[in-house]
């Protein structure tokens, strides 16, 4: 099965962001979201450059043993250089921010030419973020080489922020841009999303849906990530 389709068959996906996740603990901590069925989890990488901070790159990718899809989000200036470790470490997916890159364009060629390190046939699935502030339209030109468009609902940088409201409109507007185009290109959301708002973040449409403050934020994971499942429709 190809990466995308495992992705196609999770949806809608509930990626765990790991960056609040007790990180000295990171064995327990993937174990615990396995078991309460996630089936994907999301490593926010940062370079303090186009972020204000840093946080972990290609060894801990590596260090994550888990059978999870691999959710890579880099937040990254200039990505083209480095891509090849992340795949390297396993990465199943790669977003760029359309942001970040130079060329755009050729990253996600490149990324489409890179084999995946456990399983060559098996394909990185390719996103492309996109900030708060940036037309929907700048990735219209990139729909053929893409297979997820990740929109942000905070702006880069920390967890825990506040879901921006107006991402529902554009949750509604990039579903109907993607149809149009005739395209398979998953619709992701990233950022401030809660208890609270999840089922109505996947009633918008998202198919794959990025949490992390609100799974490990206090004692309670297990049953925030079996909550979040439930939300979207996919409870067991
Ligand atoms: C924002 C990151 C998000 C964020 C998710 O820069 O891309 O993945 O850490 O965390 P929460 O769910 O806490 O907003
Ligand atoms: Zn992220």
């Amino acid at each position: 099965m190809t990466t995308l389709d495992r992705l196609l068959s999770l949806r809608p996906a509930v990626s765990v962001g790991l960056l609040t996740a007790d990180l000295l603990a990171l064995g327990s901590e993937l174990s615990l979201l396995e078991r309460a069925g996630i089936g994907v989890v999301h490593v926010d990488v940062m370079d303090g450059c186009f972020t204000p901070v840093m946080t972990v790159g290609p060894p801990f990718v590596k260090a994550l043993r888990t059978p999870l899809l691999k959710d890579v989000h880099l937040m990254i200036r200039d990505p083209l250089a480095t891509l090849g470790d992340y795949v390297a470490a396993g990465a199943d997916m790669i977003t760029v921010h359309q942001e970040s890159c130079t060329h755009v364009h050729r990253v996600l060629q490149a990324i489409g030419t890179m084999p995946h390190a456990v399983d060559p046939g098996r394909g990185i699935v390719r996103g492309v973020a996109l900030n708060p502030g940036t037309p929907l339209e700048a990735i219209e030109p990139l729909l053929p080489e893409m297979e997820m468009l990740l929109l942000l609902a905070v702006n880069p940088g920390w967890g825990g922020q506040k879901f921006i409201p107006a991402t529902f409109d554009r949750v509604a507007r990039a579903k109907a841009m993607i149809a149009a185009s005739g395209r398979q290109v998953v619709l992701g959301v990233d950022g401030g999303v809660t208890r609270q708002n999840i089922a109505a973040v996947a009633a918008a449409g998202a198919e794959l849906i990025v949490t992390g403050s609100a799974v490990f934020d206090g004692k309670a994971a297990a049953d925030n990530a079996a909550f979040m499942l439930e939300a979207v429709g996919r409870g067991g």
